[in-house]
């Protein structure tokens, strides 16, 4: 029998349908509750709101589980590698041989940008903020290529191949060329090699010496960028499909979407932490001053690196990740005293009743810097790491928006608590 929930509201009463996921999630299906009640949910943020219904991943936050198309995120990490998984996470399968080949080839072909794009790079200010510049790059290839600047692949799913490897691709070389221009070092030209070593060398080459990666290296960033593939509605992903609903194409959304992640709460708290850890590195200090100032409730002093907005406890990415540190330090011979502080950092705040109560543990982010600082790769671009990372998870979600025929523009409503109306007051009378 059909489940249903019912509200009685104004001597009304309404029945509205149950949905239940395939992993047991449950929700309340209330698309008619306005148009029978005159009502609507009030969910500042939407945390209890489901938006969508997705194949791509699922989270459970109580329990700290993450998996991608149903494959556990430690499975993942443990077997497969970056590539692997952004196909996984695209197109719902792990690829045969050929498959994996097929899209790899795709890449490769894909990888260097225009000379007009080079251009572009050139033309911003040598301290431009790393996103802001991924953001407008990205957003350009709409431009760059206007015939995959569409919502509509249905007929040609050929062309939505092109246009997502294009995209997974191009990211990942505007991402080194947003360094070296940041750098001032004359801009590399990628390779054919592998997609992770192409992305190494193209940020540390030397016009003189080719940069060539030791396993370890290419192995580690393999691992950073495949732990950050998807992550369910996060905010960025949820941008995408928001604007994706519009009828807007891919790269106009994956930009809205490099925009979303740029905040401090969502992918640029990877740099917050690391400045965090560095400024109790340099002041010699414990850190108890951050767990204090974090405990004050304020937005603005957050113990960065902390708390999830759906976990309730470990975020597995981060277990993965803090475990990988101390083994990619170990076989690349370095040592970070950054890891000693977080360790300790993250020991003092378990300990502490403020974090307990709340239930707040590391996220990806707290551990992710330490691996991305032995690649030599500088904090400021961490952000954008995260961003190449995640353009499969992105791409998947916009595709699920922009082929499903039924689906409708995403229009939240709100509770007005402005003024009611009132007459136009003339410019002479105001004051
Ligand atoms: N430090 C101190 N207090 C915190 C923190 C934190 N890092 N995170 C949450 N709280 C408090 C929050 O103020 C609230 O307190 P109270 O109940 O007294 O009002 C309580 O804990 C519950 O907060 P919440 O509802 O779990 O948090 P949220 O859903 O509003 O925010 C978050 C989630 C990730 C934005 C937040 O935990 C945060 O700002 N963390 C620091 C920034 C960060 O590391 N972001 C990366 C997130 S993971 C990767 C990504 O998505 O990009």
């Amino acid at each position: 029998m059909q489940k249903t929930a019912l509200i009685r509201i104004d001597d009304k009463e309404l029945s509205l349908p149950v949905m239940v996921g395939t992993e047991g999630e449950k929700a309340v299906d209330a698309r008619k509750l306005r148009a029978d009640t005159g009502y609507i949910f009030y969910d500042q943020g939407y945390g209890n709101t489901g938006s969508c219904e997705s194949a791509i991943t699922y989270l459970d936050g109580d329990n700290g589980i993450l998996r991608h198309r149903g494959y556990p995120i430690e499975q993942l990490a443990a077997h497969s590698e970056y590539v692997e998984t952004a196909y996984l996470v695209i197109y719902g399968e792990l690829p045969t041989a050929e498959q994996r080949h097929a899209f790899g080839q795709l890449l490769r072909q894909h990888a260097p940008v225009e000379t007009q794009m080079l251009k572009l790079v050139e033309a911003f200010p040598q301290d431009a903020p790393p996103m802001v510049m991924l953001g407008a790059l990205v957003g350009s290839l709409a431009a760059f290529y206007p015939e995959l600047a569409t919502n509509n692949f249905e007929k040609d799913l050929k062309q939505f191949d092109l246009a997502a490897a294009i995209a997974i691709s191009k990211i990942r070389t505007l991402g080194a060329l947003i360094y070296r221009h940041k750098q001032g070092l004359p801009f590399t030209h990628p390779k054919d090699i592998s997609f992770c070593d192409n992305f190494l060398h193209l940020m540390f080459s030397e016009p003189y010496q080719d940069y060539v990666a030791i396993p370890e290296v290419a192995q580690a960033l393999n691992l950073i960028l495949l732990m950050h593939a998807d992550h369910e509605q996060n905010c960025s992903t949820s941008t995408t499909r928001m604007v994706g609903s519009s009828g807007a194409n891919l790269f106009t959304s994956l930009s809205a979407a490099i925009g979303a992640l740029s905040g401090p709460l969502h992918g640029g708290a990877n740099v917050a932490v690391m400045q965090m850890l560095q400024s109790i590195h340099d002041e010699h200090d414990d850190g108890s001053r951050f767990i204090e100032a974090a405990k004050g409730g304020s937005k603005s002093n957050r113990l960065m690196g902390f708390g999830h907005a759906v976990y309730r406890n470990f975020d597995p990415r981060a277990k993965v990740i803090g475990q990988a540190c101390q083994v990619v330090l170990n076989k690349l011979g370095k040592s970070d005293p950054l890891l000693d502080i977080a360790q300790h950092l993250e020991q003092a705040a378990l300990k502490d009743d403020y974090f307990v109560s709340r239930k707040l543990y590391p996220n990806v982010d707290f551990y992710s810097g330490i691996i991305l600082r032995a690649l030599g790769i500088p904090t400021n671009m961490f952000t954008v790491m995260f961003a190449i990372g995640r353009s499969p998870g992105w791409i998947a979600n916009w595709r699920e928006v922009a082929s499903n025929a039924k689906g409708r523009i995403y229009r939240p409503r709100q509770i007005y608590v402005g003024p009611v109306q009132r007459d136009y007051v003339p410019m002479a009378k105001r004051g």
